[in-house]
């Protein structure tokens, strides 16, 4: 009897890695959120997790993707799959980037570290932020893989300048501005919890604290946490806790235009990406000036609610113009699918920050690799499903728009 029993039924041998362990029990992006928001006190988990007013942008970037569904052809040999392209002339093993996000170490204490490493180790792009936790320079030791740098315009034109020549300097491959937020969009679960950065402790946010050992340890016993960009300067450092809202509409520069993209060139020498791009005309105005890529984007939904999805905006920019700009497509994307269905509508690749947040925020370096396992072996899967081998080879033939 024993012996039937042990025919049908395998132990499964038990992982004393607690992350790998829960890991291992994740099926997709949903499960690894919720990895996350159960390590991570509410008002670290909102913060990355929230978005503007009613959040409908935030929700409609993701659900514009199933407006896009695939057509699968049958019998074409599929067996060596060609997922490799080049953004910005970079060579990539996959059409995708790691966007910048903000205050990256409130999610695990190696932050924009663990993050560029994993990039690194896997190839790809990794922005670092004007909000970020590590330095440039730090985050530049680190890295094997391409660096980006992701501009807020300062009101102080000289620290603008000197963070792009900073970034030129440590090797950084190209400039990304953020041009969506000339004032701060309200994101409101941050307002009703008073949520500063680093965080305040409240009554509130110790209990908070108590509930989530793992994570207050971790913060206790690690340097605070800064904008490392501007580290030593006591007045933008993030050393006193600050309201991102008042921090941002204080700090960025809400004159930035157009004309200001000549010096950020000069500057830096570097190619440009815009990233915030959301409706065709400017995509046309970027490409008549000669901006190397853009990314359409609403900045996960965080920036002006109601903005459009990123996805459905792009078959306009697309027809628009053409390849006379590479257009990149941020926020939403949760899937392998989602990427091959941006790429077949023209987008030269897909960038996003919460996948990897959530997987920084679950399980640290090991939660990244996850996210990024996760999109690649979906794009990989998605293509032979779909009977195509390369990704340069995509086009709008295999969409059908329900
Ligand atoms: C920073 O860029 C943020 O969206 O919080």
């Amino acid at each position: 009897m024993l012996k039937s029993v042990r025919s049908v039924v395998q132990l499964r041998k038990f992982e004393f890695n607690g992350d790998k362990r829960r890991l291992a029990a994740c099926g997709d992006l949903k499960d690894l959120r919720l990895l996350a928001k159960r390590n991570l006190p509410g008002g670290v988990f909102d913060y990355f997790d929230g978005a503007a007013e009613d959040e409908w942008s935030l929700a409609n970037n993701s659900s514009a993707y199933s407006k896009f569904g695939l057509i699968p052809k049958v019998l074409r040999d599929v067996s060596q799959i060609d997922t490799a392209t080049t953004i910005m002339g970079q060579p990539v093993p996959f059409p995708i980037a790691l966007s910048p996000t903000g205050f990256t170490r409130i999610a695990h204490p190696q932050g924009e570290l663990a993050v560029a490493r994993v990039a690194g180790r896997n190839s790809l792009p990794f922005t670092l932020s004007t909000l970020g936790t590590r330095s440039i320079e730090e985050v530049a030791a680190v890295a094997t893989g391409p660096l980006w740098y992701q501009l807020y315009v300062w009101r102080d034109r000289g620290l603008s300048r000197e963070l792009v020549q900073r970034a030129k300097a440590a090797g950084y491959k190209s400039i990304m501005v953020t041009v969506d937020t000339s004032v701060f969009g309200r994101r409101e679960r941050d307002v009703r919890r008073g949520f500063t950065l680093p965080p305040k402790i409240g009554l509130e946010t110790f209990i908070d604290g108590i509930r989530h050992p793992r994570w207050t340890y971790k913060f206790i016993t690690n340097e605070p946490i800064t904008f490392s960009a501007v580290a030593g300067r006591s007045d933008v450092d993030g050393s006193k806790a600050i309201n991102l809202s008042d921090y941002v509409n204080s700090q960025f520069d809400p004159t930035l235009s157009w004309k200001d993209l000549e010096w950020i060139r000069e500057e830096s020498g570097l190619p440009i990406m815009l990233k915030g791009i959301q409706c065709v005309e400017d995509a046309k105005t970027a490409a008549s000036l000669g901006v190397d890529a853009i990314a359409l984007s609403n900045h996960g939904g965080r920036q002006l609610d109601g903005a459009p999805a990123p996805i459905e905006l792009l078959p306009s920019v697309i027809d628009a113009v053409g390849d006379s700009i590479e257009v990149l497509v941020d926020g939403g994307a949760r899937r392998g699918s989602d990427v091959v269905k941006a790429c077949a509508l023209g987008a030269r690749a897909v960038i996003f920050g919460r996948p990897y947040l959530y997987g920084l925020g679950a399980a640290g370096e090991l939660g990244v690799q996850w996210a990024l396992d996760h999109i690649t072996s979906g794009i990989s899967r998605t293509m032979a499903l779909i009977g195509e081998t390369s990704i340069k080879n995509l086009s709008s033939e295999i969409i059908i728009k329900r």
